[in-house]
């Protein structure tokens, strides 16, 4: 069973009497235990889908539905079984750590949640600011006690936004690896979403990609990188580049720079085209010095989407 279903979700705002269509009739599924990453440039409408998965905002149209159920009729169904964690969210400043976790301890009624604080206290390395008031906190500190708020009743279905932002690259990796167990040892399903390629494409069994409210694409990030199907290669040969440049242009390869001793260029990556090509200069006797093949990435199909390519 899919632990998220969304079907032409619909979502407008007005301001100063002008409509503005957030979210465009969107559709999607996450299925058990799938980790599902939501990209797509500021505004595209990844947020408010959140808000209105998690009950914060009302849609307009379309249909949710999260452990089966839809939420706006089964609130009390599901309400315990789903939470969120984003670096935005409002924790109460006025209140320690140990106090805001608490607060939501009882909100979500969970049950021994003296252990429940320690274990997650523990495991996001927050010993030291544990009776620390939010507002003193720094970013990344903020930024772990709201993930620890976010896995206080053990959620089935959890939504993740922009949540490790401000977050060293060690407790960044720390923070993936809690989130990759989390997944492994619970029977649950993630909704995350996060402007760092690598950090999706290491967590995320498939991708949405999202612009202008609506999802133009979803597919594993395998899959969505061969989209591009150009590899920049960057030669030096220890002779001058004139006689690999020919032999380039020969192949019909796009050539992007050829000085002194060093030439780019750009080749697809089907048909075994780059494969031929380096075994081409290899056979006519060239002497490499460097190498290097830059493969398309998430980001270079974040750019091209985000642009409307
Ligand atoms: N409460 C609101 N009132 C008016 N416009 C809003 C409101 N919330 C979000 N928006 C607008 O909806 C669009 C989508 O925002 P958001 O979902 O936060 O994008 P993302 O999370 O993908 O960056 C943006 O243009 C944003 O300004
Ligand atoms: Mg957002």
């Amino acid at each position: 069973m899919a632990y998220i279903e969304v079907e032409n979700l619909v979502k407008t705002f007005s301001e100063h009497g002008k409509k503005m269509t957030a979210v465009d009739g969107i559709s999607f599924a996450v299925e058990k235990g799938e980790i599902f990453g939501f990209l797509g440039p500021n505004g595209a409408g990844k947020t408010t889908t959140i808000n209105m998965l998690t009950g914060l905002i009302k849609k307009d149209s379309g249909t949710i539905r999260v452990l089966g159920y839809e939420p706006e009729k089964n609130w009390e169904l599901v309400k315990n079984q789903m939470n969120v964690s984003t670096a935005y969210f409002p924790l109460s400043d006025v209140l320690t750590v140990e106090q805001n976790l608490k607060v939501y301890a009882r909100i979500f009624n969970v049950k021994n949640y003296k252990e429940r604080i320690d274990e997650l206290i523990r495991m996001f390395e927050l010993e030291k600011v544990r009776k620390r008031k939010v507002v003193k906190l720094s970013s990344g500190e903020n930024t772990r006690v709201s993930l620890a708020k976010g896995l206080i009743n053990k959620p089935r279905v959890l939504f993740l936004d922009e949540c490790t932002v401000g977050l060293d690259p060690d407790m960044a990796e720390k923070t993936r690896t809690i989130i990759k167990d989390y997944q492994k040892n619970n029977d649950c399903s993630i909704l995350f979403t996060s402007h760092y390629m690598y950090e999706v494409e290491e967590l995320c069994d498939r991708i949405a990609f999202m612009s202008d409210g609506r999802i133009i694409r979803i597919d594993t990030a395998e899959n969505l990188k061969r989209l591009i199907k150009k590899n920049t290669v960057e030669i030096a040969v220890r002779e001058n580049a004139i006689g690999l440049k020919k032999l380039l242009e020969d192949e019909n390869v796009s050539v992007l720079f050829a000085e002194n001793s060093s030439v780019i260029f750009e080749v697809t990556s089907e048909n075994d085209k780059l494969f031929k090509v380096m075994n081409k200069i290899f056979k006519q006797g060239f002497m490499l010095s460097n190498l290097h093949i830059k493969k398309p990435t998430l980001d270079d199909i974040f750019i091209k989407i985000a642009r409307g390519k």
